[in-house]
């Protein structure tokens, strides 16, 4: 059987259930990705066959198919047609220790490749001076790049250090932390807050996903042993290629719960 016939098949199992056609037929399309029935790359049918051949309104059939985009079952190419998403391979992250974007994927043994999207000096914005303390003459260095591993786009990230630390961050090799290291300045604690967000168009173009789909909003303040803040990034990361893991451990009698 094709994609067509699979997704068709689903669709007459679920035309039973009395629930509204549009979500008859994303469940169908999703549970024959779900069962392998229909794989990673296979071409959707066209709004119109999907429409004649199941005898509802193109209007549901779009609606069914733009959920799905949105939550990444499906991607759509401009010209070519509506595909089921390549799957993700997800990267397990520990919440526990202060590693670089290029040691985490370096232990997957993943290759690492970044695209710049800036990097220059700036007068800082006020979230900027109130987390770095810098004063409003004095120049924050801003280091914006587009985070690959295995030719994957996992990560926008955007690094605001103090120009003080980094007076040329067009020097900056592949690894920002070793180019801190360099200068005794690579961070020992950081503070880590992990929200939900979805994507903008231009974050969602760059990581390669559709438009609005989940991703995850990253702020790291990281410190030096002084407890100077040496680091404030603001990070999005791909929903769909991101586990963080942290441990949790019951706290003893006598011990105290540390922040
Ligand atoms: C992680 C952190 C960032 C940090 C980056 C440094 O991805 N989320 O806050 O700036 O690592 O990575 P690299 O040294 O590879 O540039």
């Amino acid at each position: 059987m094709n994609a067509a016939d699979q997704i068709f098949a689903m669709l007459r199992e679920s035309s039973q259930s009395g629930a509204p056609l549009y979500l008859q037929l994303r469940r169908s399309i999703e549970e024959a990705v779900n069962r392998g029935l229909i794989g990673p790359g296979d071409a959707l049918p066209s709004e119109r066959d999907i429409a004649s051949k199941a005898d509802i309104s193109r209007v549901t059939v779009r609606k069914a198919v733009q959920d799905l985009v949105k939550g990444g079952v499906l991607v759509q190419r401009h010209g070519s047609g509506t595909f089921v998403a390549p799957r993700m391979e997800r990267v397990e992250q520990s919440l526990s220790r202060l590693t670089s974007f290029t040691e985490d994927m370096a232990r997957r043994g993943m290759s690492v490749r970044s695209v710049w999207l800036d990097r220059g000096l700036y007068a800082p914005s006020p979230d900027e001076m109130m987390v770095l303390g810098l004063s409003s003459t004095e120049l924050v260095a801003r280091v914006a790049r587009l985070r690959i591993a295995n030719d994957t786009p996992l990560a926008i990230e955007r690094a605001a250090i103090s120009a003080s630390v980094l007076p040329d961050p067009e020097a900056i090799g592949s690894s920002l932390y070793a180019a801190l290291g360099t200068t005794g300045n690579r961070p020992v604690r950081a503070v880590q807050r992990i929200s939900a967000t979805n994507l903008g168009d231009a974050d969602a173009l760059l990581l390669e996903v559709s438009s609005g789909v989940a991703g995850l909003q990253i702020e790291r303040i990281s410190y030096l042993a002084s407890g100077k803040v040496i680091e404030f990034t603001r990070s999005v990361y791909r929903g769909d290629a991101y586990d963080f893991v942290a441990e949790l451990r019951l706290t003893g009698p006598g011990e105290e719960i540390r922040p």
